[in-house]
């Protein structure tokens, strides 16, 4: 038996030798090692052996099998060699090409705005509060001092849910009240904090509409905050988003929840204030909407509105990136056309 072991060793490693093609090569290896190989006959025989000698015969045999296993890798990797060889010298590889460029993925326009607007509110001292976009109708607009009559509580506008009293948020303004309550300590401290999230409305979608979007909200509350702080703390964030030379104007305007109200539009970075389609020839873009947070929602969010005071904030970056890169539809953000998102 051994020396039908070491025999069939022989004439396969000499066999091996004088392989010279892959398909060579496969033909050796289904002869030797394959599901019908010799390997297989000289292991099937194993059942026929007295007892006493199948525990060596069986060491035989694997330890041919590993020898044979080892010697085919072998002259497979001289054979790629080879062939890798030959071609590199006759010309039919050329080594001087330069690489394709790795595809790599990037964050979403919407998440390059929000960033850059994390940024520069961090550096004010302002703290990321991630608020629910599953709201309650009471947070979303009783506690903001929304009349029971506000139409922004129409049909239209919410996206309700079969559960009663349970919405999707429409703006981030609910959470004004989620964080005053979590961070004010019962009303007793002082809070920077800026509330990113996506609002969801119920509307047609249109190239100016969408029923998702993105919403930053802030609020300043202290011992205090005046307008002024309102004004001048928003001109450096304009100031650093835009750039030092962007002209900003507060108007006049309202909202429930902050009293007075302002919105804040900049000059049109598109044409420089002299007028063109995208500020519609007004020369302004209205970027945000703004003002002192109303007493009663300081209440609501456990301040004492004769003690503290506060101004709020809240924009909408996918308007902002609109406007910065004169994007003429807002459904694409959500389209994931890859024609779209490669161009930021
Ligand atoms: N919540 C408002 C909206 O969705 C935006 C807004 C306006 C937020 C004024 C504010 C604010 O904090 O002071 O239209």
């Amino acid at each position: 038996m051994a020396e039908s072991i070491d025999a069939v060793k022989q004439t396969a490693l000499a066999e091996l030798e004088g392989v010279q093609s892959a398909a060579e090569l496969q033909t050796w290896k289904t002869r030797y090692l394959g599901g019908k190989g010799q390997l297989k006959d000289l292991m099937n025989r194993l059942g026929s052996l007295p007892a006493e000698e199948r525990k060596a015969y069986g060491q035989q045999v694997n330890a041919l099998k590993d020898a044979l296993t080892s010697a085919y890798e072998a002259r497979e990797a001289a054979l790629e060699a080879a062939a890798l060889d030959q071609a590199l010298a006759s010309g039919a590889v050329d080594i001087t090409l330069p690489a394709r460029p790795r595809q790599r993925g990037h964050l979403h326009p919407s998440n390059q705005t929000l960033r850059r607007i994390y940024d520069i509110w961090a550096d004010m001292g302002f703290q990321v509060f991630l608020s629910r976009d599953v709201e309650d109708d009471d947070t979303n607009f009783t506690l903001l001092n929304f009349p029971p009559d506000h139409p922004a509580r129409d049909m239209q506008d919410t996206f309700y849910t079969t559960e009663h009293g349970v919405i999707l948020r429409t703006h981030t303004s609910p959470g004004q009240i989620r964080s005053m309550r979590a961070y004010g300590e019962n009303g007793t401290q002082p809070m920077r904090v800026i509330l990113p999230g996506m609002c969801y409305r119920f509307e047609q979608i249109t190239h100016r509409s969408e029923v998702q979007f993105h919403q930053v909200e802030g609020i300043a509350i202290g011992r205090n905050i005046r307008m002024s702080d309102l004004k001048g703390t928003f001109e450096q964030f304009v100031k650093r988003l835009f750039g030092a030379n962007t002209a900003l104007r507060f108007r006049a305007s309202y909202f429930p929840f902050t009293e007075p109200s302002m919105e804040i539009d900049v000059e049109c970075f598109v044409c420089g204030g002299k007028g063109c389609r995208i500020c519609k020839h007004t020369g302004w873009l209205e970027i945000a909407g703004s003002g002192m947070i109303h007493p009663n929602v300081l209440r609501n969010g456990g301040y004492d509105p004769s003690v503290w005071s506060g101004f709020a904030f809240g924009m909408g970056p996918e308007r902002i990136t609109l406007l910065r890169h004169a994007i003429e539809d807002i459904r694409y953000f959500w389209a994931n056309d890859q024609r779209f998102l490669h161009q930021f």
